[in-house]
């Protein structure tokens, strides 16, 4: 029996679910604040750079290695590199993965809690926000209650659970048939609220004019990292959707057109977002509370306020739902080939292992803040433990194994492409060298090693 039998029920469900996958807290929480940290449309520049010339190969590099392999990302690579004759030590890629979607997962609950706190402070309890310092006070209550954060996060994980514990079809297709056009209709609207009621040429200028003075080496493994963690790739998010797809379906065309979609999303999330918080002359560089202390304080204090905060937040959450679904599939198809488990009962496994993981992530918050590893908190650590190291080494070995390893007649055949057609060169070339390439320098550059060979070697 393969995946392919059970698989999507169109390739329009692949792509809605995949783009559900890629649409997430990463594109609204994540994007504005990383950006904020990193100056501006220097940044933007660097990371659509890194979107085409490395996401982009990889993200077909994953799909394709799960419709051939047809399995959870640790078998179908498995799978794979076995019909190439490759080492068996290929699957350790998959493992990472899965390694990667438990600690990502982890983190990515806690906030996602946090987004459905305010989802419901917004309706109920609106006239707690009436000022900036009252958002402010609002959200040190709620990262500094333990319990309120563990309440949110259990429940976030649980809604996750339920929808991956029924499988594909009736789980996974009929979240996103409804959830994904009510998300793109709410975001349009908020980005339309944004420009009538904030400062909208700001925040163009802010998001599209390059100032390169403010980008520092720093920022580039920045980039990519948000590339990766936007895109979903280099953990086997992708490719474990991938799995279900059926042979017929092309490969190019749908990768193009979800990493089109998430970064058309996260602009606009950064148009709904920015106009707003520099209507009120806040600071854009403020870290993950951006979202939550300056654009609530934001909304507070504008008309319909409410109404289109509780939107936001609402937003925030089904955009994250339909992520974690697929943060969690990888570690569940793979436990449940391993150990011939039900579906829940992998599920169950999966979901609690990452649930625990987030009670660290909430008690950095909180108790723990003082608990350091490598000079960062548990949540820091994890996310930039999975965000800025495992995605992209997982993404470079990606790329090595499908434009390296694999006979490329072969890959192309399942590209259903002829070796010849200058996309397709073009595409693989990236595959080949830019990817590889970038990713590798952007790595060494983080560790500081470039900086050390470059002197050494007087270049
Ligand atoms: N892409 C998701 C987001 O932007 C996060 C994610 C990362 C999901 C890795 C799956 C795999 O929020």
């Amino acid at each position: 029996m393969t995946h392919n039998t059970l698989g999507w029920s169109s390739r329009w469900m692949f792509v809605l679910a995949a783009t559900g996958s890629a649409v997430g807290l990463g594109n609204i929480w994540r994007f504005p604040y990383v950006t904020g940290e990193n100056g501006g449309g220097a940044f933007v520049v660097v990371y659509l750079i890194c979107v085409l010339l490395v996401g982009l190969p990889v993200m077909i590099g994953e799909i394709l290695l799960g419709r051939w392999g047809g399995g959870s990302p640790v078998n179908a690579i498995k799978k794979v590199a076995s019909k190439e004759g490759l080492s068996k030590k290929w699957r350790f890629l998959g493992l990472m993965g899965v390694a990667a979607g438990f600690l990502i997962l982890s983190f990515y609950s806690v906030i996602a809690g946090w987004s459905l706190a305010y989802t419901k402070m917004f309706l109920v309890d609106y006239s707690n926000f009436e000022s900036v310092e009252k958002n402010q006070e609002i959200f040190s209550v709620l990262t500094e209650s333990a319990g309120l954060m563990l309440f949110w996060h259990t429940f976030f994980m649980l809604i996750t659970g339920i929808v991956v514990a029924k499988g594909i079809k009736d789980g996974l297709e009929n979240a996103v048939k409804y959830l994904m056009p009510i998300l793109f209709l709410m975001l349009a609207l908020l980005v339309l609220y944004a420009s009538v009621a904030g400062n909208f040429s700001s925040a163009i200028l802010y998001l599209f004019k390059p100032n390169f003075e403010a980008f520092e080496t720093k920022s580039l493994l920045a980039a990519l990292g948000q590339a990766f963690f936007s895109l979903s790739l280099g953990m086997g998010s992708i490719m474990a959707y991938g799995a279900y797809l059926s042979p017929k379906t092309p490969i190019l065309s749908n990768g193009l057109i979800i990493a089109l979609a998430d970064t058309v999303v996260a602009l606009m999330a950064g148009l709904a977002i920015f106009p707003i918080v520099f209507a009120h002359g806040m600071e854009p560089s403020q870290g993950p509370g951006l979202v939550f202390v300056s654009l609530a304080a934001g909304f507070s204090n504008m008309p319909f306020g409410q109404v289109f905060g509780f939107f936001f937040f609402l937003l925030l959450s089904i955009a994250a739902w339909t992520s974690s679904i697929s943060l969690l599939e990888p570690a569940v198809g793979w436990i449940k080939e391993r150990n011939k488990w039900s579906r829940p009962k992998s599920c169950i496994v999966a979901g609690g292992i990452a649930w625990i993981f987030g009670i660290g992530s909430i008690l950095s918050f909180n108790h723990g803040q003082d608990v350091k590893i490598l000079g960062l908190n548990f949540f820091e650590f994890c996310e930039f433990l999975s965000t800025s190291v495992m995605l992209p080494l997982g993404g470079l070995l990606i790329a090595i194994l499908v434009g390296w390893k694999l006979n490329k007649a072969r890959v192309f055949k399942q590209l259903d492409l002829s070796v010849e057609g200058k996309t397709t060169n073009l595409i693989f070339s990236s595959m080949r060298f830019l990817a590889p390439i970038g990713v590798f320098c952007i790595l060494l550059e983080s560790c500081g090693l470039l900086k050390y060979l470059t002197t050494k070697f007087g270049f």
